[in-house]
């Protein structure tokens, strides 16, 4: 069996390509709602919605358990996934979001005491990463700030033109207000370097495509009995519910060949 990643767009082919680097051996299943991205502004019921039918396309083609690589569907929607939706319908598949184990590792060490968010509307509204923060650390001071017009510019590839946006987005973490800064959302990592730039080296960054592979790894360490129905014969298949031209000239740009997107029908 695969393990499914699923993200509203293009931008969970980073984490997805992270994981296929540190655990190359097993198959992978990844599927992008690019017919209806972005999700960051929509309201938790549809969210809901979207990431059950996407949920359910993956368990039909063969994956054991999927990652919300989608930071919005794992803010709003996850818990109902695996609370309502999984123990009567598929109780022997498991669901896991990036939102905890993000703060899992931002949270912890002792540098951190101001922590920025940097994420879409609906995953601010959610207050999930604040909620999650604090239950490993009460003392923390949080500001989050949601960047509606990010996504966009990125899936367009328009990167050139992400500062000035920044630039205003970044203004209440600037002067020393936050020692670490989480990127909460998919395809925060393309601009990393443009947002270090402007917080300056001493702002951590915490990006979730070099902390997910770790934590799959442990999870499935523990988890031997999902562990062991996984197959292991490398095979990658990159899946989106809309494929247009510039979307294929954009992972070009991110992958090179490697990644060939392929059309798919949520009814097949
Ligand atoms: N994948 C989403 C996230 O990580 C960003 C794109 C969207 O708004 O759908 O929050």
């Amino acid at each position: 069996m695969n393990i499914g990643i699923f993200d509203s767009g293009l931008g969970g082919l980073l984490i997805t390509k992270s994981l296929i680097k540190k655990l190359p051996e097993y198959n992978y299943t990844y599927l992008g709602d690019t017919k209806r991205v972005p999700y960051g502004n929509r309201s938790p019921e549809t969210i809901y919605e979207f990431l059950r039918e996407s949920v359910e396309y993956l368990f039909k083609h063969n994956c054991k358990l999927v990652i919300v690589a989608c930071n919005t569907a794992s803010a709003q929607a996850l818990r109902r996934i695996q609370q309502d939706f999984l123990p009567s319908n598929y109780p022997d598949r498991k669901v896991l979001g990036v939102i905890i184990p993000t703060c899992e590792v931002a949270a912890p060490n002792n540098i951190s005491k101001n922590i920025g968010i940097l994420a879409t509307n609906a995953t601010v509204n959610s207050n999930a990463f604040v909620i999650e923060l604090k239950k490993i650390r009460s003392d923390i001071k949080i500001i989050q700030q949601s960047a509606p017009l990010l996504v966009p510019f990125i899936e367009n590839n328009e990167l050139k033109l992400v500062e000035p946006i920044l630039n205003k987005y970044l203004r209440s973490f600037k002067n020393g207000k936050i020692d670490t800064l989480i990127l909460g959302c998919t395809h925060y990592p393309l601009i990393y370097n443009h947002i270090q730039k402007i917080l300056g080296k001493k702002v951590k960054i915490i990006s979730q495509d070099k902390i997910i592979p770790e934590k799959l790894k442990m999870y499935l360490l523990k988890h031997t009995e999902i562990e062991k129905v996984l197959t292991k014969k490398k095979q990658y298949q990159f899946n989106v519910k809309d494929l247009t031209e510039v979307m294929k000239k954009t992972v070009t740009k991110w992958f090179g060949k490697d990644v060939m997107l392929c059309q798919v029908d949520l009814r097949d």
